[in-house]
């Protein structure tokens, strides 16, 4: 099969990850639309047009699902996505539910700004009432990791999440999918244990579910085509870093 992954930058990574290992012989595009990030300091009606460009653009590489690999993109969009295609389309949403069910206890929802003023998220919030749900948009997070800055995080931690730790929320849900590699910072922190509610291996079941037919199942990745809107560079270092076997990179003009 072949599957667009797309978010605004590098977050998305994280679930690309993780498909590559559930489902390896498949070929995986995936696009950072990084000259237009972060989405969750856009107009909604941003967010929808770079939505359904990239959509449009997967469509003309022959892709046969797309997942939209972007908390804030499912939030506001893959509706109107679902309406413009006959392609599968899986998104991400916080996982707010397996949080909220799993312990009698408040919860943290760390997500865009875009996310959380969403309908899609107070609909989903709304069947968790009476729980407390604290939410923090987490200023800077992305740009600092987009650009990769190192020396800022001690202020950015301190002020998406100084509220949360005070009132001792112990129950971290990571609303957006650059925020899935930043458990370390955050457990460091708080300093007391955490425990985090992340969407990849939900993302992967709906995968399975959706594409179980089209999933080609041996163990070989076919290829990865890695590309950006604007630098390329964090998806070089991802690629080397992980050690990425048949895979290409480049620049598009969207
Ligand atoms: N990684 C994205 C998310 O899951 C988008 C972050 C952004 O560009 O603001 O929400």
């Amino acid at each position: 099969m072949r599957i667009g992954f797309f978010d605004s930058g590098i977050g998305g990574l994280a679930l690309l990850e993780a498909a590559l290992k559930a489902f390896p012989n498949n070929h995986y595009l995936y696009l950072a639309d990084n000259a237009f990030a972060p989405y969750g300091d856009k107009t909604e009606e941003e967010i929808k047009q770079r939505c359904l460009a990239i959509q449009n653009y997967f469509e003309c590489q022959d892709v046969e699902a797309i997942v939209v690999a972007c908390n804030t993109a499912t939030a506001i969009a893959i509706d109107e996505m679902r309406t413009k295609t006959a392609l599968p389309i899986i998104g991400v949403e916080p996982a707010i539910k397996p949080a909220a069910l799993s312990e009698q206890t408040d919860v943290a929802v760390l997500a865009t700004k875009a996310t959380l003023l969403s309908e899609r998220y107070k609909k989903l919030k709304a069947k968790y009432d009476g729980k407390g749900v604290y939410e923090s948009p987490c200023a800077g997070w992305v740009s600092a990791l987009e650009e990769n800055q190192r020396e800022n995080w001690p202020n950015l931690l301190k002020s998406a999440l100084a509220e949360i730790k005070e009132n001792k929320v112990s129950h971290i849900v990571l609303g957006c999918t650059h925020y899935i590699g930043l458990k370390d910072r955050i457990q460091d922190y708080f300093g007391y244990a955490l425990t985090f509610y992340e969407p990849t291996s939900g993302v992967m079941q709906r995968m399975k579910q959706i594409l179980s037919e089209s999933l080609e199942d041996s163990t070989q990745v076919l290829d990865v085509h890695l590309m950006a809107t604007s630098s390329v560079d964090r998806l070089e270092e991802w690629a080397v870093r992980k050690s990425l076997k048949k895979h290409s990179v480049s620049v598009i003009d969207l």
